[in-house]
């Protein structure tokens, strides 16, 4: 088995690229010809970036778990699609073939539709990183039903958010995650989130960590009760036909203003683009094992752990515990132990293992790694050379790749082997995609050797088509900054050679060890306190998590500081989770404003950077005095 659309040398790339330019419609149906369609499409595309309205393959008619199981348990039933390995070393690993993947997955399909779940509804997974979480989402897709997956870490407010905004009548859950070395329970938060009104009709519940929970009568069901019910039956597959622009799923994400986004994937475009974006850019070789470190309740996971790799037949290894458990060496274990041959993990993993220096490294084969890869947040020099020589021992390509959840897919990267790696640079646009630099006005900067925002001018398969209920918010966030142009919210400049370097975001988004926050969330979280008058939250760099939060608070005067400062953290790790905790607070006596009373951020990330000498004009601010204050005060 070959792949087709795998482009082995740098003309390829370049011949592709011109080709995908010049007629996309033609060079995006050649790539789609090489999936499984029960009908085939009438026509490639029809967009326009003002509604914004993108539709790809329209007429096809498919279903996306027949091209990630049904196809590849045909050809190569025996080959493993996902190697699981779990938080615990000592603990058995669980190899799922092709064939028997497809069994699991059609069998918790029926178990979703005998408890009332159909097409188009909303199943919200709320799971630990087993394998039953990647069943679970093939079976939504397998009966059309739109998996919402929230990240294991969001609080039960967030996760009520996300049930409420998209009217989920499903849940699957666990009782708890192994992650280091004490279970943490997961199913408590499920519960939280559902007191009161709730569309949520029934709760399906993996008994993973043995946590005693509570299971409510007539709501809650014990997935392992669920399977034994079904045995001996003969099983209907309830696979259905989905139409190409048919949703697939949604994922929230964070923005610079409001609460989250839930951004929309459709199904045939998507397929077609994480799979031939997979291939190509980690230029996967039938047989060879790919880890990527990603939890798939972010976008990486769902496109690069199970719908992009499975698409491709390939074999997929997903870990369920951290980098550091039981020591430093946990990743390179897994690599020698599963002889992984790509792996695909974040700058803000591998500042935290070079904190420990190589002593970990030390015993480890990593001989069977040729690729290596990168992705959450711009890589660092001193982390990219890490990497490159005490990970990838100097002889396998670093594919530095930029994209977000709203792309879908990776946009911007090297080709392993195939196009060169620049370190700190992302590189090279994928074929099919357009970006453009433009500066403040929306100016389009032509040329190379330029800096401005990055925007991509043209459609591909398997960006967001809208924002979950709210169409206008979609068009508002990404198509009418700069009208004609999907908008990233990064800058980015282009070298002499035209390779992108992605220099992070220009809007009030912050990623926090490549966790994107957005600091309006984390405000609002805090001014909800009744101690407290109002909040600033900007970000500064980080050693280990890259950025990091900085709060400026104002109190109200009847509260200690000590008890404020408990009841922030206490109040963001209900209102998101944990990881949203600023690093630093600092009570203030006012904030810089401008006369028209808005909050000068700009003057805020200077300060919380410790670039204090160069904050620019203060004397037209509403209320220079606070300044001094609060450089007087600052966190170190
Ligand atoms: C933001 C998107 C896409 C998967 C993980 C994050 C930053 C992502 C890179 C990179 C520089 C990067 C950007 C982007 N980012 N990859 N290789 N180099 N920055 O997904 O949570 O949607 O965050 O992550 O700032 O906008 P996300």
């Amino acid at each position: 088995m070959s792949y087709p659309y795998q482009l082995m040398t740098q003309a390829d790339y370049e011949n592709a690229y011109r080709k995908s330019v010049e007629n996309p419609e033609e060079f995006w149906a050649g790539v789609a010809e090489n999936f499984v369609w029960r009908k085939k499409w009438d026509k490639v595309l029809e967009w326009n970036f003002t509604e914004p309205s993108v539709k790809w393959f329209i007429g096809g008619k498919l279903n996306i778990t027949e091209n990630c199981l049904d196809q590849w348990a045909q050809k190569q039933p025996d080959t493993p699609a996902i190697i699981w390995e779990p938080n615990n070393p000592n603990d058995p690993t669980i190899t799922l073939t092709y064939k028997e993947l497809l069994a699991k997955v059609i069998e918790f399909a029926v178990v979703l539709k005998n408890n009332g779940v159909e097409k188009g509804d909303r199943v919200c997974i709320y799971m630990p990183m087993v394998t039953e979480l990647a069943i679970a989402m093939l079976a939504c897709a397998r009966i059309g039903a739109i998996h919402n997956i929230v990240f294991g870490g969001f609080s039960a407010k967030s996760i009520r958010d996300r049930i409420e905004d998209s009217q989920c009548t499903f849940v699957i859950t666990a009782d708890g995650v192994y992650r280091g070395a004490k279970p943490i329970d997961l199913k408590s938060a499920v519960d939280a989130a559902l007191e009161g009104d709730t569309p949520v009709k029934k709760v399906i519940v993996l008994n993973h960590a043995n946590i005693a929970i509570s299971m409510k009568e007539g709501r809650d069901l014990w997935w392992h009760n669920e399977i034994a019910s079904l045995q001996g039956k003969e099983l209907k597959d309830p696979i259905e036909e989905m139409d190409a622009e048919d949703m697939l799923y949604i994922l929230y994400t964070s923005g610079s203003t409001g609460k989250p986004k839930g951004v929309v994937h459709t199904t045939g475009g998507y397929m077609v683009y994480v799979t031939y974006s997979f291939v190509n850019v980690f230029q996967y070789k039938p047989g060879d094992i790919y880890f990527c470190t990603a939890d798939i309740g972010w976008v990486t996971g769902h496109s690069y752990i199970v719908y992009g790799p499975l698409a491709a037949g390939a074999t997929s290894l997903m870990f369920e515990g951290i980098p550091t458990y039981p020591d430093a060496g946990r990743f390179w274990d897994i690599v020698d132990k599963h002889k992984v041959n790509i792996l695909y993990t974040a700058p803000t993993a591998i500042r935290s293992l070079m904190a420990f220096g190589l002593d970990p490294l030390k015993g480890k084969d990593l001989g069977s790694l040729k690729v290596i890869g990168s992705v959450g947040e711009p890589i660092n020099l001193e982390a990219w050379q890490w990497y490159y020589d005490n990970v990838g021992k100097k002889n396998c390509p670093l594919v530095d790749t930029w994209w977000q959840t709203e792309n879908g897919g990776i946009l911007i990267s090297t080709l392993a082997g195939v196009t060169p790696s620049i370190p700190t640079f992302a590189t090279r646009p994928l074929p099919g995609i357009q970006p453009v630099l433009v500066d403040a006005n929306g100016k389009e900067l032509e040329g190379n050797n330029v800096a401005g925002n990055l925007c991509i001018k043209f459609p591909w398969p398997s960006m967001l088509r809208t924002t979950y209920g709210d169409h206008e918010r979609c068009r508002l966030n990404y198509f009418a900054t700069y009208p004609g142009n999907y908008f990233s919210g990064d800058g980015a400049l282009r070298d002499e050679n035209g390779n992108y370097r992605i220099t992070g975001r220009v809007d009030d988004v912050i990623n926090v060890s490549g966790h994107r926050i957005g600091t309006a969330e984390v405000e609002s979280a805090i001014n909800v306190q009744d101690s407290v008058v109002e909040s600033a939250v900007v970000g500064y760099p980080h050693d280990i998590k890259g950025q990091a939060l900085y709060a400026f608070v104002i109190l109200d005067g009847n509260i200690s500081e000590a008890d404020a400062l408990a009841k922030i953290n206490t109040a963001v790790n209900k209102e998101i989770g944990h990881f949203a905790r600023p690093d630093k607070i600092q009570f203030v006596k006012g904030l810089p404003k401008t006369r028209s009373g808005k909050i000068m951020r700009r003057i805020l990330r200077k300060i919380a950077e410790g670039e204090m000498n160069n904050l620019g004009d203060t004397t037209t601010l509403l209320n220079p005095e606070v300044v001094e204050e609060i450089k007087n005060h600052r966190l170190s």
